[in-house]
Parts: structure tokens; C-alpha cells; sequence
């Protein structure tokens, strides 16, 4: 089973992998996460370039072929072959982040980001989507809260960030069979639940094929 996290910077994302990750694995299910751009050693190379403060010059369009080359690898070396070995892979982030950041935030042409999210997933969709929805001024009171240095993508304004959480909820709407929407500000608990859940679900209605 292939399943994704999506939501914008600090919407708790990671402490969700983490937590289903340990669910999956307390169940003795065979399970593997991994990070988007990155997941490989070229992947985490092309993630440098990405997340590097010195490329401020980054073109738009240079920095969705970047995500995307990264994806192709990823998605080659690592998760097609353990969805073969009947893994549960995890990943934070796949193409619906290049759609909802350089596409609706970053203005690079949607129909140049379809069409390239296909080739850079090889036509792989996963079976289910988390998007962790936070609003941006729950974005902006959590940012404030723990002041980390920020890469490349976090420094960006609060106006992209609002573009870029529109973004997803029209993906959400067009993808309506593999999505599920999480109000991020819920306990963490609540949201794990939500997500297990999801999953029980769509194993009952996968026997049942
Ligand atoms: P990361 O530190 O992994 O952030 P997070 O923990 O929120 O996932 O950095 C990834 C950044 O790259 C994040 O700001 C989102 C951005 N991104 C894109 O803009 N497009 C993409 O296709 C992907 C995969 C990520």
C-alpha cells in the first residue's frame, strides 16, 4: 500500500509518519518511510540544491524539474520495489506538493506540472493521501513558536503559503477516491486515529476485491 502525507510547512505531518509508522510495525506489518525531495543518495543531493539559501536565483520551473528528477528516483529505486515486496511505504510528500507549491504557489504552468508529475511518478498514484490541513495564521503562531532556522522554500512569503493551502484543497476536491482532509489543529492523537482508521478501511475494502 502506497501512502502519502501532504499539508504545507509545520502542519505535523512528520510526527504522523512516525506515529503510523510505529503503528504499522507494532501490527508486524513490513514498512518503509521516506522523504520527498530526498529517499535516495541522488534524491538527498538534489534536496541540497533545493533547500540551499545561497539559490535565492532559483527559476521556478528549475526548481519543479528539480523535485521532480528527485521523484523519478526515488520512485524507482526505492518504492516501486518495496510496493513489489508488499510493503506499506509512507511518504512525506509526493507530486501533489510540486501541484500545490511550484504550481499554484509558484505559477509553473499546471498543465506542465501534470504532465511531468506523471512521468516523474512512472504513472504510480498512491492508493491514499493525508493532507493535514492547518490555516495560515495557525502556520504563522506555530513558525513564531519555535523559530528554526528556515531553508530555502520556508523563507517565502505568508502570501504563497495561503496559495499554496488553496492549492490543496483543489487537489483534494479533484482526487476526491484517494484523499482524506485532517484538520491539523485536532490532538495528535485524534489525527492518528483518523488515519488508522483510513487505512483499516481501505484493507477491508481491498479483501473484500
Ligand atoms: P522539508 O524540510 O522536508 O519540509 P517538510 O518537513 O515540511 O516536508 O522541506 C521540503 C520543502 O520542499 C517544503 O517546504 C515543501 C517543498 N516542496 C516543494 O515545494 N515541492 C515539492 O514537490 C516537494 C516534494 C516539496
Amino acid at each position: 500500500m502506497f501512502i502519502t502525507f501532504e499539508g504545507i510547512d509545520l502542519s505535523g505531518k512528520s510526527t504522523q509518519i512516525k506515529l503510523l509508522e510505529d503503528y504499522l510495525k507494532r501490527k508486524k506489518k513490513k514498512v518503509i518511510t521516506v522523504r520527498e525531495p530526498g529517499g535516495t543518495m541522488i534524491s538527498e543531493k538534489i534536496r541540497d540544491i533545493l533547500l540551499d539559501k545561497k539559490n535565492l536565483h532559483m527559476e521556478n520551473v528549475t526548481e519543479f524539474l528539480l523535485f521532480s528528477a528527485s521523484r523519478y528516483q526515488l520512485v524507482n529505486e526505492i518504492i516501486l520495489p518495496r510496493l513489489k515486496k508488499n510493503y506499506y511505504v509512507l511518504c512525506d510528500r509526493y507530486f501533489d506538493s510540486s501541484t500545490a507549491y511550484q504550481g499554484f504557489g509558484g505559477k509553473v504552468d499546471l498543465k506542465n506540472i501534470y504532465t511531468i508529475n506523471k512521468i516523474a511518478s512512472a504513472n504510480l498514484d498512491p492508493d491514499l493521501t493525508f493532507l493535514i490541513n492547518i490555516s495560515e495564521k495557525e502556520f504563522l503562531r506555530r513558525k513564531k513558536a519555535i523559530k528554526k532556522a528556515e531553508d530555502r522554500i520556508e523563507q517565502k512569503k505568508l502570501s504563497y503559503y495561503k496559495k499554496v493551502i488553496k492549492g490543496y484543497m483543489t487537489i483534494s476536491q479533484n482526487n476526491k477516491g484517494r484523499y482524506v482532509v485532517i484538520d491539523g489543529t485536532k490532538t495528535v492523537e485524534e489525527i492518528h486515529s483518523v488515519i488508522t482508521d483510513h487505512i483499516n478501511k481501505f484493507n477491508k475494502k481491498f479483501k473484500k476485491k
